[in-house]
């Protein structure tokens, strides 16, 4: 979850807030790494655009918008503990160095081993690797 923001995704208040609700709730409900989750706070992940706090769910690579603590609660009841991606609160993930590298590899094997979507999968065919 982004928690400093350096741009214009959240005041650091809310972030603070997101942030606390996600970590007391994970801990209640001992979602911890010894359970296989780990939870990591970053500074911006810019793609903020009025749109955060900002939380990722790896490794499936679900990026929610507007994490507020109601979001939070759905998202960890919804996603974390039950697999169903909350719709509603999701955004578009960035194109990231990881999401190319991914698609570069499986371009070699014959098959995509990740889901970026058509616009991004049309950006990321038109892309060369460095
Ligand atoms: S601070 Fe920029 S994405 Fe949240």
């Amino acid at each position: 979850m982004c928690a400093d923001p350096s741009e214009k995704c959240a005041s650091r208040q809310e972030l603070r807030r997101a942030w606390n609700y996600l970590k007391h709730r994970l801990k209640h409900l001992g979602l911890s790494r010894k359970a296989g989750l780990l939870k990591t706070r970053t500074e911006c992940l810019h793609i903020c655009d009025d749109a955060g706090p900002l939380l990722v769910v790896y490794p499936d690579n679900v990026w929610y918008q507007r994490c507020d603590p109601e979001a939070i609660e759905r998202i960890i009841h919804e996603h974390l503990l039950n697999g169903r991606v909350v719709e509603e609160l999701r955004c578009a993930a960035p194109i990231c160095a990881l999401a190319i590298a991914c698609q570069i590899a499986a371009n070699g094997a014959g098959e995509s081993v990740i889901d970026v979507g058509p616009d991004a999968a049309a950006e990321l065919s038109s892309r060369k690797p460095r």
